[in-house]
């Protein structure tokens, strides 16, 4: 029926663009952060890992721009309450565990849980961007989206190296 397949692309308009704010918020939060935990880091690899992520997060609030100029919208975020509380742990742990060897191993769980929500929330885009025909926003998101796993196999990596450091000095 044509009048109830327009009222849920209606539905779906919004819930996007709501979801869009979500992350750009988030977005910006994370580019705030990650300054600081690369100074908190204690490894160099970590500390290059969350600078280059910072690089990285700068074109992520851009392509977002883009994609709001989709849709023919402003860039304007809305608070998100889950990375708000994601990056207050990460602040938590940098207080907790300055000078511990545990430290890095909780900043890398701190900045993989950032990426895993980053990682739900463009998969979730990117799939109703297509739903909703904005083909240049699917790829715009495609692209952020590939950053953020692959920077959370990167930490992956560090993640190994940081745990056995902490093991060692236990
Ligand atoms: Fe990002
Ligand atoms: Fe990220």
């Amino acid at each position: 029926m044509a009048t109830t397949k327009s009222a849920s692309k209606k539905g779906l308009n919004e819930l996007f663009h709501d979801t869009l704010k979500d992350i750009y918020f988030a977005e910006k939060k994370i580019l705030a952060t990650l300054p600081k935990m690369a100074k908190a880091a204690q490894s160099d690899d970590l500390k290059a890992a969350f600078e280059k992520h910072r690089d990285q997060t700068e074109e992520h609030v851009a392509r977002l721009e883009e994609v709001f100029d989709v849709i023919d919208k402003k860039p304007v975020g809305k608070t998100c309450a889950a990375i708000v509380g994601i990056t207050e742990e990460g602040a938590e742990i940098m207080e907790e565990y300055k000078g511990s060897p545990s430290l890095d191993a909780g900043l890398l769980a701190a900045a993989q849980a950032v990426e895993h929500y980053e990682i739900s929330r463009y998969g979730t885009l990117r799939t109703w961007a297509s739903e909703l025909g904005l083909t240049e926003a699917v790829n715009l998101l495609d692209k952020t989206l590939g950053e953020e796993k692959e920077t959370d196999a990167a930490l992956t990596e560090l993640a190994e190296s940081a745990v056995n450091v902490a093991a060692e000095a236990a």
